[in-house]
């Protein structure tokens, strides 16, 4: 994620700005750069990779230490990580300088109506279009809250966005859509930043923005407006926390923070994937249309969490496609002299991108000639740059060695490349697609209202602290949401737990139930098929038996009241779309229960965050 830092005041921009940036550095970014207007100039250093990279380059060539700044940690989404694309970017005259968080959906557009004005890009990144618009509206004389209240109106997507111009060498605005900025507020000095841990050594006088709003900041002041100019109310708040728990915002673990950002994770990686007509447009997918259609077999390849998220999207690919779609542990793909070639489409799912056992499993698959997408979190990573063609997940960096967010927005993205094929292919009508979008575009807002009625999942981690064993079932989708949930368990609680398809339970599992056994239970949504009921009958045979059921039902399921011990309500989706409610509770409750075993959540023993070794 993105780490933005502004300040206006008597100190040396330049330290101020640095030392936020570090500060910031938890967030994970994968470039660094600050820009100070001083003396009618904006002077600019940036660099790939760490901020060391950057102090490096300011120890060789010093910015000035007076006049205002701004500066930015980059995790890449548009371009790759490097110098050039590295914020702050600069307008076609150098007047004005930006950084930028999130996802200019229209980018592509405004570039061409740029092109048109004879302004030519110099990185690959959505930012610098803003840059250049900026530029033109301060050279055609607005003033540079004006001319960025005008910009943002042009703008599709999410953004925090803030600049400074050469000509107003007292101020720095910035606005917001869909993305975090704090403004922080001292005496003669102000601050702006991604998150309050950036300036809580020089204050906690904080003023959160809100959606769709402008800040000017000067030395003085801080002036709040909406998009369109009209004076905005604005929410000023103490800061009491100290600074580890402001860089996780106030939550007690990076996992339980992250959790909590999937709502925002998964509306980042559903943005700008449809054009004006609503048809699916995936520009990463460098594979051709015509290659596509070629596709007779489908495998997907991935290690842990993101393995599950691939068995998910072998039910929604031969669903939507048609094309049999094969699923496979990485680590077990080519030992086994794997039957591929250049109508194959290999699918790799990793969230850094860094996984040795996928990353050999590429290799392999390669060289058999297959065609390989990745679906990754992580811009500029090794499995990505290996592959034919990728789908980016815009999680933002996840720090929990536990998956999240990264298992969430894979899902999404194994849907948006299934619908992809079927659009293609020509294997789903157009408005079948789209009713499928517009499903997943309601999705951030069900997983908020989930979230906020969490409590019963809270008090349950608290009475099954003590378990020595905790078994899930699910069929279907559901199956891999029940492996999700013994994994999250596993590795974060070091207790015994195991996922089971429910349907296998009379060939072997059910011997395991006994009196007290927690199990929790998948029921998918009430539909035509059968699935739900056998689901309702495999949760009354492990009761008969004694094991206390944990019941993970839509809300208006009915049918489950009388087989649930507890019962925990999910919101409406369509079956394939269920793990991506059904999954947070499960993930809730792992991470509430480690806490309760004092254990550390963001570091389970043993584990590592990626593993770089086969
Ligand atoms: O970075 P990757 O998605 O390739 O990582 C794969 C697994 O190592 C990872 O999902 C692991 O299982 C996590 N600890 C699960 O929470």
């Amino acid at each position: 994620m993105c780490g933005i830092v502004g300040y206006v005041g008597p100190r040396a921009a330049v330290d101020v700005v640095m030392d936020g940036l570090r500060r910031l550095e938890y967030r994970g970014y994968d470039s660094a750069g600050v820009a100070i207007v001083a003396q009618g100039q904006v002077a600019l250093a940036k660099k790939a990779g760490k901020i060391a990279n950057l102090d490096k380059a300011l120890a060789e060539q010093p910015l000035p230490t007076d006049g205002l700044g701004i500066g930015h940690t980059r995790w890449a989404t548009h371009g790759a990580p490097n110098d050039v694309n590295a914020h702050p970017h600069l307008s076609a005259d150098g007047r004005v300088a930006l950084v930028h968080n999130g996802i200019i959906e229209n980018f592509v557009q405004l570039r061409s109506e740029l092109a048109a004005d004879g302004i030519t890009m110099t990185s690959e990144t959505d930012t610098e279009v803003v840059a250049h618009l900026l530029g033109q509206a301060v050279a055609a004389g607005s003033g540079l809250g004006d001319a960025m209240r005008a910009v943002c109106l042009r703008l599709a997507g999410a953004f925090t966005l803030v600049a400074v111009d050469t000509d107003a060498p007292d101020l720095v605005v910035a606005a917001r859509r869909n993305s975090p900025l704090v403004v922080g507020v001292g005496e003669g000095e102000n601050f702006l930043a991604s998150d309050v841990a950036a300036f809580l050594q020089h204050t906690r006088e904080a003023i959160e923005l809100g959606q769709d709003q402008v800040v000017e900041i000067r030395s003085d002041s801080v002036l709040v407006t909406t998009f369109d100019g009209k004076p905005a109310q604005v929410r000023p708040y103490h800061v009491d926390w100290d600074l580890s728990a402001a860089e996780k915002d106030g939550y007690d673990w990076f996992m339980r923070k992250e959790i909590y950002e999937q709502p925002k994770a998964v509306f980042d990686t559903l943005l700008g994937r449809r054009d004006s007509r609503g048809a699916l447009i995936l520009d990463e997918i460098r594979i051709s249309e015509a290659e596509l259609r070629l596709v007779d077999k489908i495998i997907v390849i991935a290690c842990g969490t993101s393995f599950y998220a691939g068995l998910v999207a072998k039910y929604a690919i031969e669903h939507w496609t048609r094309i049999p779609c094969e699923v496979e542990l990485a680590s077990e793909f080519r030992y086994r002299d794997p039957i591929v070639g250049p109508t194959t489409l290999v699918v790799t799912i990793s969230q850094s991108g860094e996984t040795a056992d996928t990353l050999m499993a590429i290799r392999h698959a390669r060289e058999q000639r297959a065609k390989v997408l990745a679906i990754c979190n992580t811009n500029g990573s090794t499995i990505p740059r290996e592959s034919d063609a990728v789908i980016y997940t815009h999680a933002g960096p996840e720090v929990g060695v536990a998956s999240t967010k990264g298992f969430l927005t894979q899902l999404v993205a194994c849907y948006l490349l299934g619908l992809y094929l079927a659009q293609v292919r020509g294997s789903k009508f157009g408005d079948e697609i789209t009713a499928i979008m517009e499903e997943l575009e309601h999705i951030p807002a069900a997983l908020e209202l989930l979230l906020d009625d969490m409590q019963p999942v809270l008090d349950l981690a608290a009475e099954f602290a003590a378990e020595p064993s905790v078994l899930f079932l699910g069929r279907h989708v559901g199956y891999p949401v029940a492996l999700e949930g013994a994994l999250k368990l596993k590795e974060l609680a070091y207790i015994h737990a195991e996922g089971f398809a429910a349907g296998e339970l009379k060939h072997g599992p059910i011997a395991l139930i006994e009196n007290g056994l927690p199990v929790f239970v998948v029921v998918p949504p009430q539909g035509r098929d059968m699935l739900h009921d056998k689901v309702v009958s495999n949760i009354q045979e492990i009761r008969a038996r004694g094991a206390r059921t944990v019941v993970l039902a839509e809300e208006d399921d009915h049918e489950v009241d009388a087989v649930a011990d507890v019962l925990i309500r999910l919101p409406k989706v369509s079956t394939l779309l269920q793990p991506l409610v059904a999954t947070v509770p499960l993930q809730i409750f792992a991470c509430e229960l480690a806490t309760r075993k004092g254990h550390d959540v963001d570091q389970p023993r043993n584990l590592a965050k990626s593993v770089t070794v086969e």
